[in-house]
């Protein structure tokens, strides 16, 4: 049976580490696991395909090992769109009906959001969501959804979310030729959000930070609204690179010791530890302090907050996010991060668990999965979304009406 099915949805992350799979099944009781592939990501640099042949190869192994599990052929998949080349705005729109006032539909609230879409793109990129934030009726402000409601002007503003298209374009190629037709494209965050943020802290402000290894990835939700989206650009790699040029240590050696013996704040590693390093070329290992791990990653540490920081604050959100941070993504676990975070942020930080899904193995209910799972729970809300749409309604409006907790 084609994972097209109405009972399948199969998720793609292609992350810069990791190239990972997952099948839902909706089953009576919901949705519950079907199968998983991992492998490690080639071909990729920050979330952009470099070698096309390689990023093919690794998806086609993520994408058999899943179908060896879930036995049934993967035909259909959501991929999952992160890295640098994102950019998030806002925008607003609207449209007057005259003096007498008018129910509003569906043709009234595309047309409202076509006036918000069209601002000037450079040709290079595309629209990846178009994100509704409220609707003013007339002079009535924070309307969620405006449909059957009386009014002689309707305005909408929305948040977009735009991709490069070539870098885009490469991705749904790759997975293409690795024999899978792409039936949506999600910003990671956004998917992200669906398994680890509760509806309470997307209504009261909160940042999600999807820290992976090529990059890290924000959304900011206030009022149950997406405000603003940004990318920036470290992530996990970095952190290894620094350890790699510090202690003079090949790559996959510093990425051991980060994780066994890393912490971001240096003064939570006991002062006498010593720790072996191995060193490059035909050199003999050396001991060294272990705090010397945490001296190097820490300035890293604070220097990523510190670029999120100053990100928020330009977009006028950081004060918004009462609810703190939620930090996710594989990099997120370094011991320290949540220290470092609070410090500059001057914000309460939580690390998140994705949100298990029935029959799941275990080993995925980790802060890497946080994002394949979300997309699961993204596309399958997306697709009840759907149903209830009108058909050619457009796949972009599909967050519309799929506001979680609205
Ligand atoms: N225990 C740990 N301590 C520190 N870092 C860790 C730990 N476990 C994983 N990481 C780091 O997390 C990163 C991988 O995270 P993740 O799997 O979320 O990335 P990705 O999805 O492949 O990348 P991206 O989202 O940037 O495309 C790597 O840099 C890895 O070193
Ligand atoms: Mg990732």
């Amino acid at each position: 049976m084609p994972s097209r099915e109405p009972n399948f949805i199969t998720a793609i992350d292609v992350g810069s580490s990791k190239t990972s799979v997952l099948v839902g099944e909706l089953s009576e009781n919901g949705l519950r696991y079907r199968g998983h592939g991992i492998t490690e990501s080639r071909g990729l640099r920050k979330g952009v395909i470099t070698e096309l042949d390689k990023a093919v190869s690794s998806i086609q192994r993520a994408v058999e090992a899943a179908e060896d599990v879930a036995v049934i052929p993967i035909e259909h998949a959501v991929i999952g769109i992160a890295g640098a080349h994102i950019r998030g705005m806002n925008s607003h729109g609207g449209i007057s009906f005259g003096t007498r006032s008018r129910e509003i539909g569906r043709d009234e609230i595309r047309q409202a959001v076509e006036k918000a879409r069209t601002l000037p793109l450079p040709a290079d990129r595309e629209i990846l969501h178009l994100l509704p934030q409220e609707f003013i009726l007339d002079d009535q402000a924070g309307v969620q959804d405006p449909t059957g409601m009386m009014a002689t002007r309707l305005e909408v503003r929305v948040h977009i979310v735009t991709a490069l298209s070539g870098a885009t374009q490469n991705l749904v190629t790759a997975v293409n030729k690795a024999g899978v037709h792409v039936d949506d494209t999600i910003f990671e965050p956004l998917a992200c959000a669906d398994s680890v943020l509760r509806p309470d802290e997307r209504e009261l402000g909160v940042c999600l930070v999807d820290l992976g290894a090529g990059s890290c990835d924000l959304i900011v939700f206030q009022q149950g609204a997406v405000a603003h989206t940004a990318v920036i650009p470290i992530g996990g790699d970095h952190f290894t690179s620094d350890l790699s040029v510090g202690m003079t240590t090949g790559f996959a050696d510093a990425e051991l010791l980060k994780k066994t013996f890393g912490n971001a704040v240096p003064t939570l590693i006991p002062e006498g530890n010593e720790v072996e390093v191995p060193s490059v070329g035909d050199r003999p290992s050396r001991m060294m302090r272990q705090r010397m791990i945490g001296e190097i990653l820490g300035p890293r540490a604070r220097e990523l907050f510190e670029f999120m920081r100053d990100n928020l604050r330009q977009a006028g959100v950081l004060n918004h996010c009462i609810a703190g941070f939620v930090l996710s993504g594989g990099a997120s676990r370094l011991p320290g991060m949540l220290d470092v975070a609070e410090s500059i942020l001057r914000k309460a930080a939580r690390l998140a668990w994705p949100t298990a899904m029935a029959k799941m193995p275990s080993s995925l209910a980790e802060p890497e999965f946080s994002t394949l799972l979300g997309m699961i729970y993204y596309g399958h809300r997306a697709r009840l979304a759907r149903g209830l749409q009108e058909p050619g309604f457009g796949s972009r409006m599909k967050a519309l009406f799929a506001k979680k907790g609205a």
